[in-house]
């Protein structure tokens, strides 16, 4: 049998008992496959890895060992509700591995996307490399892949693909919900206890803020993204529209235009906000956000990001735009 197809008749997991049923043969499954070795999992605080993690937990405790890297290209609080929910809540094994300075340094002056994704990949795996390397008696490598990964590209997270550990790392591999959608792994998550804001989260790219933040990264520019994306996301979630729109989030390009704050001239970043709808990221449509809430938020906006003294909306569907602008 081929054990990464879907048998065909495999119920669609789509309630608490259903999910409490697939946790428990996951967590013998999951014993009897590891047994009493440790297992190492890169938790990005993403969905797929955040129900991995506590699937693991609640099948092997502290042999579970979570490494957390902050590569400062994530969302305001990120890191700390990572080691929040599964250092203090789930008291799990968490290895937390502040890389800020590390990415943002060899990311300094590089302007090109698909360069900027390289280095993002290369140096997360290098960093994960040197924690792997720390640990004794690693056996296991655990990983988030889904269903979806699996028929899009070999079992390849589709956009992580920036090779692999080396040779001498190559651990077995646990992977628990490889034959899950989406939709059923967020349903396992809540079973599992893990907060909705971490279960029902919008997509988020691997290399994150750092494609939001367009052209060469400037710590000031980053800073920029985050803050207004933070102010974005609450007002989306304040007004009803955090579960409704399929991704929202806020991109500052590297130029300056001209404004007036305190009577005074200002040349500052504008930020620009996309919030689209779509069904399989293909295409995607722009949702029609009331007109009164984008006041607000860039009257927000403007008063609390240091350095902006604009924003501006994108009202582009893709195609002809893509989701993200790099
Ligand atoms: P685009 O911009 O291609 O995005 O219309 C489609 C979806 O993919 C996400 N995206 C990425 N995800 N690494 C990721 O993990 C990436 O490099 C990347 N680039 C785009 C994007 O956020 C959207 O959901």
């Amino acid at each position: 049998m081929d054990n990464n197809k879907r048998p065909e008749d495999m119920v669609r997991i789509t309630t608490s008992e259903l999910a409490e049923a697939f946790i428990a043969e996951q967590v013998s499954a999951i014993q009897e496959q590891v047994g009493d070795k440790k297992v190492l999992l890169a938790l990005s605080g993403g969905v797929d890895s955040s129900v991995v993690a506590a699937l693991l937990i609640k099948a092997i405790g502290k042999q579970l060992v979570c490494v957390h890297v902050n590569h400062g290209l994530l969302r305001k609080g990120e890191p700390e509700q990572v080691i929040e929910v599964f250092r203090h809540q789930m008291d799990a094994n968490l290895v937390y591995v502040d890389a800020v300075d590390r990415f943002l340094d060899k990311l300094a002056g590089v302007a090109d996307p698909e360069q900027k994704r390289k280095i993002i990949g290369a140096e997360f795996i290098r960093v994960f490399e040197e924690e792997a390397r720390k640990q004794e008696g690693i056996e296991f490598l655990a990983q988030g892949t889904i269903y979806p990964d699996i028929l899009e590209s070999d079992g390849v997270k589709a956009h992580h693909n920036v090779g692999g550990l080396p040779e001498d790392l190559q651990f077995r591999l646990v992977e628990p919900l490889k034959l899950l959608f989406k939709d059923e792994v967020r349903v396992v998550g809540k079973t599992l206890g893990l907060p909705d804001n971490m279960v029902y989260r919008q997509p988020f790219p691997g290399p994150g803020l750092g494609v939001r933040c367009l052209g060469a990264i400037t710590r000031d520019r980053l800073e920029a993204v985050r803050e207004s994306d933070a102010i974005l996301r609450e007002e989306f979630a304040k007004n009803g529209l955090e579960g409704k729109v399929w991704q929202y989030f806020t991109i500052v390009p590297d130029f300056k235009s001209v404004g007036v704050k305190d009577g005074k001239r200002s040349f500052e970043w504008p930020v620009i906000l996309r919030a689209v709808n779509t069904r399989d990221a293909m295409t995607a449509t722009v949702e029609d956000v009331p007109f009164a809430l984008l006041q607000h938020i860039t009257e927000r906006i403007t008063h609390e990001v240091p350095g902006v003294n604009r924003v501006c909306l994108d009202l582009t569907p893709k195609p002809t735009g893509t989701i993200e602008w790099e």
